[in-house]
């Protein structure tokens, strides 16, 4: 019966002949034609989604230092209290339970992070460890700013013979699609900016902006990938999924993308 049916519709076609086949084609070009036209816009767009900016931040970050020397949660009372005076909670949802830590194993690094906002095209965190640690930064679709509030950060991408240095109150700044090797030597707390972007967008190349489109969930299983792999600490991926995806939602749900 199926055999029949098949033969049927393929005698169907070839009587219709080619031209039902090429207007198949042709609405599948059309649909595809509107996807990437709605994905450049939309990319070309996202920078109206950002509320943060990397430079007012980095003056937080000094103001945070200035305000509250050697007391690391003076620092990131003084941002969140800035953040939450500064950003209305209908433009952007801010987590302020500062208590809300999980580790984060990622690129052989380890350290722990408080997640102060997670959005589809942002992030925000206090990242860091007073022990010290080491390792690959990731290679990612977003730009990211560290901007080091305690101790000191190091780094050396392949060709450098000499390391670069990053002191408390400087940024260090990776642009998306570099990776590097970094070393906290001594302990480091810093409050990390990342974000998706369309920065340079007219000299980017095709594969820049679709093979890299820069969203922020791309970013996530790099930073989840150690905890699967090798510690099997269920409880911080669980947590880290959760934060995450609550604090996505949140924003989501007040229109915040
Ligand atoms: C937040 O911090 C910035 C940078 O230090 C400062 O210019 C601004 O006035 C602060 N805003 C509030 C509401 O405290
Ligand atoms: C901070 O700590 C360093 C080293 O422990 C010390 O030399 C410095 O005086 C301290 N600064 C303040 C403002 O407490």
């Amino acid at each position: 019966m199926a055999g029949n049916k098949k033969t049927e519709k393929t005698q169907g076609a070839a009587k219709t002949g080619g031209g039902s086949c090429i207007m198949r084609w042709l609405t599948r070009l059309g649909l595809l034609a509107l996807l990437v036209a709605t994905c450049t816009w939309l990319d070309t767009i996202k920078h109206r989604w950002y509320v943060f900016d990397p430079t007012s931040l980095h003056e937080l970050a000094k103001a945070a230092i200035a305000a509250s020397p050697n007391d690391t949660g003076g620092m990131i009372q003084h941002i969140v209290t800035n953040l939450t005076a500064t950003y209305p909670s209908t433009q952007i949802r801010l987590n302020t339970n500062s208590k809300e830590w999980v580790f984060n194993n990622a690129g052989g690094a380890m350290g722990a992070m408080y997640i102060i906002h997670a959005s589809i095209t942002e992030y925000l965190i206090i990242f860091g460890t007073p022990l010290g640690t080491e390792g690959h930064t990731g290679l990612h679709t977003a730009d990211d700013y560290f901007n080091i509030l305690v101790g000191e950060q190091w780094a050396f991408a392949p060709g450098a013979l000499q390391m670069e240095r990053y002191p408390a109150g400087t940024v260090h700044f990776l642009p998306r699609g570099t990776a590097k090797q970094y070393k906290m030597h001594e302990g480091v707390f810093a409050l990390e900016y990342a974000r998706g972007t369309s920065r340079a967008r007219r000299h980017a190349t095709f594969a820049d902006n679709w093979m890299i489109p820069g969203w922020i969930p791309l970013m996530l299983p790099f930073g989840l990938a150690d905890t699967l792999t090798s510690t099997l600490d269920i409880p911080t991926f669980y947590n880290t999924a959760r934060i995450t995806g609550r604090e996505m939602f949140k924003n989501l749900l007040i229109g915040k993308i």
